[in-house]
């Protein structure tokens, strides 16, 4: 073979390993058209956070702040933790997949529930440790018991997604730190929060809380939900030493835009008008699932903001509907649709499509 017929030599570990599929936009045509597919949050930026970014725009022909020191003492404020303890990245999943690069190699095991945030199986395997999947139960609910089980001597790291990402349920405190006191030391557990903001449960304990006293417990924050800032790229793992020096030696050098740091910084500083918009979601998940009980539907409890529905066979039907109504949703095929909790107008229209559904079905 000559040299100019040969390709480049990829690594092994990435055949096979499918590309992060996002959920469908909006239609552009149509006569409505929502996007209840990727769990962001329908409302446009305050006012504060927007001056904020628009004021760090005019020097973007500057490098951000690498460190992002506002933004560290910030959040090291506002969560009541030292500033070595918090690392930085583009989006939790950003963090996530730097989690795998400090602990995980080809040889080591990744433990996490099925199904669980799509990125999972993608980042684990990129990594070149390999899967290991621990169905839900029947209850939609993370086995904790099995996943403590499956733990070996080759377990780097486990995620726990909590709530879980698509079915919306949460652990209750009990469970989590049952589960927690069998995972060996040497074992990382991500505690991926990227809903945490819109648990009203006071069952459901927040992961920073038990970090305190455990050295192999990471949690993972996001920015891109409740706060809004799903377009600018940034989230945060809060870690004891030396798994937070790990993450910030691991960071892509400027990473984290001057614009997302402001915006973060600006959301933190306005959040409780953030928080009362979160709140405004949360009655919308309460009558949504209200709603879709009395139309007869089975639907987990959720403590984010969207709700899944286990479909099966009809999975793909259903979500065809959705879109030819207006809303596109988030589909996985043959399992169950996501469908995030948006605008009322979003909401109404899903509802209807879904007793529609219903309707044709009986
Ligand atoms: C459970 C979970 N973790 C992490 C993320 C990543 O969010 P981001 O990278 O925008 O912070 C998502 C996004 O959908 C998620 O559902």
């Amino acid at each position: 073979m000559s040299e100019s017929e040969k390709t480049p030599r990829l690594r092994g570990a990435l055949d096979g390993i499918p590309t992060y599929k996002p959920g469908r936009p909006a239609a552009a045509d149509g006569p409505v058209s929502y996007k209840l597919s990727s769990n962001e949050n329908p409302y446009p930026p305050l006012p504060g956070v927007l001056e904020s970014v628009t004021g760090a725009a005019a020097s973007f022909n500057r490098y951000p702040d690498m460190a992002c020191s506002t933004l560290m003492a910030a959040l090291a404020e506002r969560f009541g933790v030292p500033p070595e303890h918090l690392a930085t990245g583009t989006g939790s999943v950003g963090v996530a997949q730097q989690l795998l690069q400090v602990t995980a190699g080809p040889g080591d095991e990744v433990i996490y529930a099925w199904r669980s945030f799509e990125a999972y199986p993608i980042i684990t395997r990129i990594s070149g440790a390999t899967p290991v999947t621990v169905p839900l139960t029947e209850g939609e609910e993370h086995d904790l018991d099995a996943m403590a089980d499956a733990v070996t001597e080759r377990t780097r790291l486990i995620f726990v997604c909590n709530p879980n990402n698509p079915t919306g349920v949460a652990i209750p405190r009990e469970d989590l730190e049952r589960f927690l006191d069998r995972v060996p030391g040497d074992v990382l557990v991500v505690l991926d929060e990227a809903y945490r903001e819109f648990v009203r449960d006071e069952r459901v304990v927040d992961g920073i809380e038990l970090y305190r006293d455990r050295p192999n417990v990471c949690v993972l924050r996001t920015f891109s939900k409740a706060y809004g800032l799903a377009g600018l790229r940034v989230g945060f793992a809060v870690a004891h030493e030396p798994v937070a020096a790990a993450l910030r030696k691991t960071a892509v050098p400027f990473g984290v835009s001057q614009l997302a740091q402001e915006a973060a910084v600006a959301s933190l500083r306005s959040e409780d008008a953030l928080l009362e918009r979160v709140e405004a979601l949360v009655g919308e998940r309460t009558r949504v699932t209200r709603e879709l009980e009395a139309q007869g539907w089975t639907v987990p409890v959720s403590h984010a903001n969207f709700v899944w529905l286990r479909l099966g066979e009809r999975t793909d039907g259903f979500a065809a509907a959705c879109e030819e109504a207006g809303v596109t949703v988030r589909p996985f095929t043959g399992e169950g649709v996501r469908v995030s909790v948006g605008e009322t107008e979003a909401n109404d229209i899903f509802l209807q499509t879904a007793a529609a559904f219903r309707k044709n079905e009986l």
